[in-house]
């Protein structure tokens, strides 16, 4: 007798900043299409996001990029078993529209909706990417604005391990980008201009690795790049050489404390999620760590790393699987702690 997951198409919907994620995702037969649009052309300009703006680019792009995803999946709204919408942490208008838009949909066609935590989408990524991937692992979150090393027990069961006690690591790289001229969104433009710098030409701290923990710091480092950026020659080669030098400091740490937690935590285990898992330094350094450790590291494609609907549906479908459902009332939360979330262990078991 076949025990195969039933079919559960569920539509996610993510808008907590400035890109507009849909997608489906079954189940049993795994994501079924997702579409992004990014408002980035519309920030650029401001040299950074206005949530204002953002909002009202949510409300203009959510429900065509719904109709392409459903056509692309194959499927009518009616084919829908649920919805998953970010409902928080995020920006408060942006997070409303698609809560607003996943809460009317869901109630129209008498399906369950579900407010999924934006993290937890990011933390989950890598496991819509590997099916033979389950807890116990340490997650390392790294985005625009987080920057956190958490134990996973069971999904749902975080325990927090450390996190940044000023700038995340994306806010870092997108400060560090700005300060040297380079266009929003900063994060990525460094990363490229990187390529081309010289390993150690300029080097900075490793900021809180000389003492135990597990908590970051990126605000001082970033007052490092400053400096050292004022005193020099402003050329394109020592731009690059910079960006070589800011980049390999955050890495370094990155994969100090990453060592650190999996000992601390017992585990052998790193999946690395968020906007700068998509950073390829980064995913080398791990990489070449994890195997000096006979470990394992695992990262989600570098288009799931960043904001995408995918992780949306994919935390929605097991959240809903497993039972839990939300009342009818549009929530989002602005601020949103991972920790308080229902644990899925200690619900109905869903085998994926
Ligand atoms: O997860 P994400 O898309 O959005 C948030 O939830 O914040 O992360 C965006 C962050 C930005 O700070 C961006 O600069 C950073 O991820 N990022 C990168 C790279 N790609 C995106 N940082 C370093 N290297 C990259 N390749
Ligand atoms: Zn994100």
């Amino acid at each position: 007798m076949s025990t195969a997951t039933a079919s559960t198409a569920v539509l996610g919907i993510e808008t907590s900043c400035d890109e507009t994620g849909v997608a489906v995702y079954d189940l049993a037969s795994g994501l079924r299409s997702h579409a992004l649009y990014s408002q980035i052309a519309l920030h650029a300009e401001y040299g950074g996001v206005v949530p204002e703006l953002a909002s009202r680019d949510h409300v203009r792009k959510l429900l065509p990029l719904i109709r392409q995803t459903l056509a692309e999946a194959g499927l009518g709204v009616a084919d829908l078993d649920g919805v998953a919408y970010t409902a928080g942490p995020g920006l408060v208008g942006a997070l409303l529209v698609g809560a607003g838009v996943a809460r009317a949909l869901a109630w129209a066609l008498d399906v369950p909706a579900i407010g999924v935590h934006h993290m937890e989408g990011h933390l989950l990524a890598p496991l819509m990417e590997d099916a033979t991937l389950k807890p116990p692992f340490v997650a390392l979150l790294v985005s625009g604005g987080h920057t956190q090393l958490i134990a996973v027990k069971a999904i749902g069961d975080y325990e927090l391990l450390g996190e940044t006690l000023d700038d995340a690591a994306g806010e870092a790289f997108d400060k560090t980008a700005k300060m040297m001229g380079l266009p929003y969104p900063g994060g990525p433009q460094l990363a490229k201009l990187a390529e081309q710098g010289r390993p150690g030409a300029y080097k900075f701290s490793r900021p809180m690795t000389d003492r135990p923990g597990l908590d970051f710091s990126f605000s001082g480092l970033k007052t490092q790049v400053l400096l050292a950026w004022q005193k020099s020659d402003k050329s394109d080669a020592t731009r690059a050489d910079i960006a070589r030098g800011f980049e390999d400091a955050v890495v370094d740490t990155l994969a100090i404390k990453c060592e650190r937690a999996l000992e601390a935590a017992g585990c052998d285990t790193l999946i690395v999620a968020g906007g700068v898992g998509a950073n390829v330094r980064l995913r080398a350094k791990l990489q070449a760590q994890a195997e000096k450790r006979g470990g394992r590291v695992c990262f989600p494609r570098p288009v799931f790393c960043t904001d995408n609907g995918a992780m949306i549906a994919y935390a929605g479908a097991l959240r809903l699987a497993a039972g839990q459902r939300d009342d009818v009332k549009v929530d989002v939360r602005p601020r949103w702690d991972m920790a308080t979330l229902p644990s899925l262990a200690k619900q109905k078991e869903h085998s994926a």
